[in-house]
């Protein structure tokens, strides 16, 4: 395997779901990876997790990148030792517990035992950069690279760099991501929730709002995103869409906007996912779906995210 990426080294501190995915993602493109995690039990589950993935992607047809599934499993090591895994790294992915407390701790460790010119990047969903890194001495070198889950399945990626981030990181950590498949995005301004987590969350406001009100069932809520808006939206955003469901937007504007403007003035003010609501929306879901059959429904999901992306790189390629 003589492939220039095997000479640089990624560092993983995290080992967990959106550890080992990156662990998989990074090797897929010919780098060499060293997870770390706390507890050691938890980098030999990672590791045998992978084994298990690398093998259920190659039967499938699925498998990313040129490297055969033994030559990606060799480039990936684990380890016990943070120092170990972040020192020689030119590229470190913390992906530990979604807490600043915790986060701040581990950088802090890291800017200890990082190269001066190593990107530091998190996997946070909603820590802002400035948060996480403004008392480290490598300040200047990190980012947030917050992932979709699952990142292997659904490659888009939010690159957030705090006020202080050299350009450089930037540039270089959308290239990186843009090499191994993933789909980088630019977050420009730090804002709270980025801007997955806002689009998202006020999807999922409104269908907890529609259930609560008793228009829908979360049966048939789920379908309109699946069967409707969802079938869309797998191929173009919601801005594109409206410019196609008009002849542009000067014209969808003119044609739909009292209408949004009057829908969306009846959407009032945010509600917690709590009482009854919460106790009747996962009763519907567990009679579909019960809690102990999620990883078979995990996958189910995983092979379809894949077969999708597939058909999405042949339609491209036409
Ligand atoms: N799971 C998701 O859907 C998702 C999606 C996007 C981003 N994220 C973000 O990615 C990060 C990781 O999430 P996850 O779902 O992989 O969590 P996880 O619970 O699966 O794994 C976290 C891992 O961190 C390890 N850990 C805890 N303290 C540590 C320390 N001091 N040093 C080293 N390892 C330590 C734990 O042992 C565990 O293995 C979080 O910031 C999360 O918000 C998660």
């Amino acid at each position: 395997m003589a492939d220039k990426n095997s000479e640089q080294q990624v560092g993983i501190v995290g080992s967990g779901l959106i550890g080992h995915s990156f662990a998989m993602i990074y090797a897929a493109s010919g780098y060499r990876v060293q997870i770390y995690d706390i507890k050691p039990e938890q980098v030999q589950h990672a590791l045998s997790t992978i084994d298990e993935q690398l093998e259920h992607l190659a039967k499938n047809g699925l498998l990313r990148g040129k490297l055969t599934v033994k030559e990606q499993r060799s480039l990936i090591t684990g380890t016990n030792d943070l120092a170990e895994c972040v020192k020689d790294a030119f590229f470190i992915q913390e992906c530990v517990y979604e807490d600043l407390d915790l986060k701040r701790g581990v950088h802090a460790k890291i800017d200890g035992l990082c190269k001066d010119d190593a990107i530091i990047a998190s996997s946070a969903s909603a820590l802002i950069p400035s948060l996480i890194s403004q008392n480290l001495k490598h300040k200047n070198r990190f980012i947030v690279c917050h992932p979709t889950n699952p990142p292997f399945y659904a490659p888009l990626v939010e690159v957030i760099p705090a006020p202080w981030t050299d350009p450089d990181v930037v540039v270089t950590t959308k290239q990186l991501l843009a090499e191994t498949g993933q789909v980088p995005v630019i977050v420009k301004k730090e804002i709270d929730g980025f801007v997955l987590n806002r689009i998202q969350y006020s999807i999922i406001g409104e269908c907890w709002r529609l259930y609560e009100e008793g228009v829908m069932s979360v049966e048939d809520i789920d379908k309109v995103m699946s069967e409707g808006l969802g079938r869309r939206y797998a191929f173009m955003g919601p801005l594109e869409t409206a410019y196609l469901n008009a002849d542009g937007m000067y014209n969808y504007g003119d044609k739909y906007r009292e209408m949004i403007y009057r829908v969306q003035c009846t959407f009032g003010a945010p509600r917690k996912m709590e009482g009854p609501t919460l106790d009747k929306i996962q009763n519907e879901l567990t009679s579909r779906i019960p809690l102990d059959q999620l990883n078979e429904r995990r996958k189910w999901r995983d092979i379809r995210l894949a077969s999708l992306q597939k058909l999405k790189n042949d339609l491209d390629k036409k």
